[in-house]
């Protein structure tokens, strides 16, 4: 049920550090597309903590502000609402919204575990409304353009995927106990946070995965000092001298085979000492292969081994308006100009306003990418208990 509208109002719930990056992409549609999909009115912005909706209504010129997310289910004058509240409101929050017809685009991971993302699938199905779950790092130009050559045959058979996603926004124990830290409140640590992008991102260059095994999940940094205010993401805020004991994961490990043969391993950390936001993978075929990170978005490595010779060899292509999505996101539609996460923003939500006008058949990636990302995060947790290969039954949400 998409909407041939073409003003678009949003709700965007929640002002942390992602609310943030959501602002910002949905308002600079007009500036950067051309044309821009359609008028988007930042209508709303909700967030518990008034000084931070405040905040953002000022600087992004939200219309008016809510300290509770009822106000945006109940608003009539709302069409489309992102979802960037900590993971355990979720699926309450969504459901709400799509049984009032508002199209959403939720932050990942969709839920804290496999059933509430799979009831909240069947939600969004029953609903009709058109539904995202924010795994931005599709929409980086050089992954995007890495897929394309996949689905092109242009690696041959896929052999190898390695990846890994190292943040050390977590690495300090001084860095305080959030919602981020508490099982019940995010699902998992590490795996479930920044793992769950690089297992889409997997997902979305190689299909689906197929089994897991020898998962280890660890926690390094075992408490953290309770903020004595408001900590907006990783912020360093003054702390009570207490502290509270962490039961999510600091790394996670896993290796996986994809439906398609593709051997796998992942590596994910939220305290890798010195990488500051690194996803990165390299993908190796029969007859190509490809290395990316997106600490350096602009350009990723390539082989072509179909034309060896003496001058051939692994080549750096930098990123340009030649690659999806870069000649809209750039303010100098330059190769080299560089882009970064910000961008990814940008083009997400780009692609939701299309979907939601009916512009695109559907919204990927959706409420089933957030489901097939559920089911492997859940393989992942259960194989680091029990230490055995876990099959992923496909999957009939
Ligand atoms: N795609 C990405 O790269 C990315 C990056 C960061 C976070 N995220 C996801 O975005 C979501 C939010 O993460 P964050 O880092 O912005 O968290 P955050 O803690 O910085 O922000 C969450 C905000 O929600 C508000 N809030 C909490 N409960 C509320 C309620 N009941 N009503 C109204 N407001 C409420 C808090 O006051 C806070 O400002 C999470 O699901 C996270 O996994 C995604």
């Amino acid at each position: 049920m998409s909407t041939s509208r073409s003003r678009l109002r949003i709700a965007i719930i929640g002002a942390g550090m992602i609310g943030r990056a959501h602002a910002h992409a949905f308002r600079s549609l007009r500036e950067f597309f051309q044309p821009a999909p359609a008028d988007v009115d930042l209508a709303l912005v909700v967030d518990a903590d008034a000084a931070l909706a405040r905040d953002a209504q000022e600087r992004f010129g939200f219309e008016r502000t809510a300290a509770s997310w009822q106000d945006a289910v109940e608003a009539r004058d709302i069409d489309v609402a992102v979802v960037a509240l900590p993971n355990h409101q979720h699926r309450e929050v969504v459901e709400a919204l799509i049984a009032r017809g508002k199209h959403v685009l939720c932050e990942k991971p969709l839920a804290v575990n496999l059933s509430d993302a799979q009831a909240m699938l069947r939600a969004a199905r029953r609903a009709g409304v058109v539904h995202g779950v924010g795994y931005n790092l599709r929409r980086a130009p050089a992954v995007a353009a890495i897929q394309r050559a996949v689905a092109r045959g242009d690696f041959g058979e896929p052999w190898q995927f390695s990846g890994r996603y190292f943040t050390d926004y977590a690495a300090s124990p001084e860095v305080p106990f959030t919602w981020r830290y508490r099982r019940i409140l995010a699902g998992g640590g590490a795996l479930a946070d920044v793992g769950s992008h690089l297992i889409d991102l997997g997902r979305f260059l190689l299909g689906e995965i197929e089994t897991v095994q020898g998962a280890m999940l660890a926690t390094f940094i075992g408490r953290r000092p309770v903020p004595a205010e408001h900590a907006v993401g990783h912020a360093r805020v003054a702390t009570t001298g207490e502290f509270r004991e962490v039961d999510t994961d600091d790394v996670a490990s896993f290796t996986a085979r994809f439906r398609n043969g593709t051997v796998a391993d992942f590596h994910i950390s939220r305290i890798a000492t010195g990488y500051r936001n690194s996803p990165a993978f390299e993908l190796i075929g029969s007859r190509a292969s490809a290395a990316f990170d997106m600490e350096r978005a602009g350009e990723f490595e390539f082989f072509d081994a179909t034309r060896e010779g003496e001058v051939n060899g692994p080549c750096r292509v930098v990123v340009g308006p030649g690659h999806p999505h870069f000649g809209n996101v750039s303010v100098l539609p330059v190769a080299g100009a560089g882009y970064g996460y910000t961008e990814t923003y940008m083009i997400q939500a780009y692609e939701f306003v299309r979907a939601v006008l009916g512009q695109t058949p559907g919204y990927v990636p959706s409420f089933e990418d957030g489901c097939a990302v559920a089911h492997v995060v859940d393989a992942v947790q259960r194989s680091a208990t029990d230490g055995r290969l876990v099959s992923i039954e496909r999957i009939s949400e």
